[in-house]
């Protein structure tokens, strides 16, 4: 299986980069602040597929969050990783095919998808490198 390396270091909090894993869009976002405190104050009990942002992200990377751009619903790719994107109701990407709506850790709050974005199988090669698969 193949594996894509992806160079983390120019992402400022905030901001999102799409690349591709697998034919597939990869989103990678480095969170702000108030993003990680808005993931891990959101109530796991209101959530359809209840993760916390530490089991979907990286010990000491808990800022930088890496999912496929894939919606789970029937596999359109969300808004919001690119500049001025709609980010939908929770801040995080927004599937504009069927209206559902992921939050800052990349869950699904609001719309049609079953589960969250998926995150793929990554490692931190160094501090601002990631492999992917
Ligand atoms: Fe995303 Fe249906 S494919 S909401």
């Amino acid at each position: 299986a193949s594996t894509t390396e992806v160079d983390v270091s120019a992402i400022q909090p905030g901001q999102a980069i799409k690349a591709v894993f697998r034919k597939q869009p990869l989103f990678v976002r480095r969170l702000t602040p108030a993003e990680v405190a808005e993931a891990n104050s959101a109530p796991l009990s209101a959530m359809r597929d209840p993760q916390t942002l530490e089991e979907r992200t990286k010990e000491g990377h808990n800022d930088m969050l890496v999912t496929m751009g894939v919606c789970t619903h029937l596999g359109c790719v969300p808004l919001g990783a690119a500049e001025g994107e709609v980010k939908g109701e929770f801040g995080g990407y927004f599937c504009p095919c069927h209206g559902s709506h992921y939050d800052t850790a990349g869950r699904i709050r609001k719309g049609p998808a079953p589960t969250n974005l998926e995150v793929p199988e990554y490692e931190f090669t160094s501090d601002t490198v990631i492999q992917v698969g």
